[in-house]
């Protein structure tokens, strides 16, 4: 028999020939031997929840999971600003209206991207761990959303999710800060402690993200609800509604914990991000009651994993 390597689904390329049957979890075969790879192929298998592939071991060899890993950021973070500033500006031609625009957002270029965010963390959990870059205040929403979403992705993971569920709850993490969109900038970038009405302004972008999704016939009700209940916290003192516990979907809880994770840990133009092992130590100890504690009792034994991964 011909040599064969196992080759993970997000290192695929179209082209690549199928060197065994792929098959689903239910036995079914979703590709045959013979097969050559194309780009709606591999995101397919990325949907089933195929993890790897046998090619010919003659093929070239693959880049390493960093690079790939700054790749798929570079995608996901064009995808989702391109996203944000048609969305901005509909929002600006449609200042002086009292209604909110009707909005029709295509989330496609953004659910391909997401599909293989989810097939890289499924082959190398560690690439879900924050980039330490220094973020500039204008591109920060932007490029935290990007890191919220590989961490939910593997926090889910983790939790036991798989196939499209993990693909919705990576989409939700995605645009959960969406309706920032709609808050203006020198409050989004101010450096300082914002005011009472400040805070209620900004408090705004759950219910607004949860308004521009929850009507796209392309994105489940799942992933509209990460950007409304991302700020509840499991002890009810979150907002918008002091929803509490189990009241908050899963997807929500998840995003919460790697919203506050990144958040603590990113390196900002005015602030220095907490070293990880601290911000963990933080999230367990005094902020504890914010998080549904299964989902954080996962998402630290996975941080600590992936960390000793990477440096073994
Ligand atoms: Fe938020």
């Amino acid at each position: 028999m011909a040599k064969v390597r196992r080759v993970p689904v997000t290192e695929l390329q179209p082209g690549d020939l199928v060197a065994r049957d792929v098959l689903s979890e239910d036995g079914r075969i979703l590709l045959s031997t013979g097969v050559r790879l194309t780009r709606t192929y591999i995101d397919h298998l990325a949907q089933h929840g195929v993890e790897a592939v046998y090619l010919p071991d003659t093929a070239p060899p693959r880049p390493p999971a960093p690079e790939v890993s700054r790749r798929l950021r570079r995608e996901v973070t064009n995808e989702l600003r391109q996203l944000t500033a048609n969305l901005r500006r509909t929002m600006q031609q449609s200042a002086a209206a009292v209604q909110l625009p009707e909005l029709h957002l295509d989330t496609s270029g953004i659910r391909r991207a997401v599909v293989r965010v989810v097939s890289e963390v499924i082959t190398h959990p560690a690439a879900a761990l924050p980039l330490q870059e220094l973020r500039q205040a204008d591109e920060y929403t932007l490029l935290h959303s990007v890191e919220v979403c590989l961490l939910s992705t593997m926090l889910g993971r983790a939790m036991g999710i798989r196939g499209t569920a993990l693909v919705d709850l990576a989409m939700g993490a995605l645009l959960h800060d969406v309706g920032k969109v709609g808050i203006p900038t020198a409050i989004l970038n101010k450096p300082d402690r914002l005011t009472d009405e400040e805070l209620a302004i900004m408090k705004r972008h759950t219910t607004l993200g949860w308004v521009m999704l929850r009507e796209q016939p392309d994105l489940p009700p799942e992933v509209a609800l990460v950007a409304l209940q991302h700020h509840e916290r499991w002890d009810g003192r979150g907002y918008p509604l002091q929803l509490a516990g189990e009241q908050i979907h899963l997807f929500s809880r998840i995003c919460m914990v790697a919203d506050v994770y990144d958040a603590l840990t990113a390196d900002r133009v005015y602030r220095e991000g907490i070293h990880p092992t601290e911000a963990l130590a933080m999230m367990a100890g005094p902020m504890r009651e914010m998080f549904d504690p299964g989902a954080l009792e996962t998402f630290m034994a996975a941080v600590e994993q992936v960390r000793r991964e990477g440096t073994a």
